[in-house]
């Protein structure tokens, strides 16, 4: 039979095991963020703007293909509006490399070209958290 001393240890034990992998789930989720050529983020979806999916904590870089279809976003990127709640870095070179600019936050059209972003047609990647 196990002691009270031994069953509240493995149970702690236990608690302590299952909290990481909850906290990592909780790092990790997916969102997206629109990317945007123009300021005011209109304009034509596919070749004004798309909305990248993105999973918190990972980099993703502006892709060349999206949704099966030839986008041209590199080096012309004005402007972003991540889902509320996800903020997120942009970076000047692919595998967010490179300079990174201040955090934009999300919730909102954000124009790039701004401080305290100073980021208009720079962005190859983002890391959003
Ligand atoms: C970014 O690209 C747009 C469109 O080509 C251009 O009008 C704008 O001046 C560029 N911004 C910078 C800082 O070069």
């Amino acid at each position: 039979m196990l002691s009270t001393t031994t069953f509240l240890a493995l149970a702690l034990a236990t608690i302590g095991l299952a909290a990481p992998a909850v906290d990592l789930e909780a790092r990790q989720q997916q969102t997206n963020i629109l990317l945007c050529k123009r300021l005011d983020c209109s304009g034509e979806y596919y070749v004004d703007q798309i909305n990248l999916p993105v999973i918190t904590g990972q980099c993703s870089n502006v892709p060349d293909i999206f949704e099966f279809r030839p986008v041209d976003f590199q080096g012309k990127i004005r402007a972003v509006n991540s889902n509320g709640g996800t903020s997120c870095f942009l970076y000047d070179q692919e595998g967010c490399q490179g300079t990174r600019s201040a955090l934009v936050l999300g919730g909102r059209v954000t124009p790039l070209n701004v401080a305290p972003y100073n980021f208009d047609n720079r962005t190859r990647s983002m890391m959003c958290i």
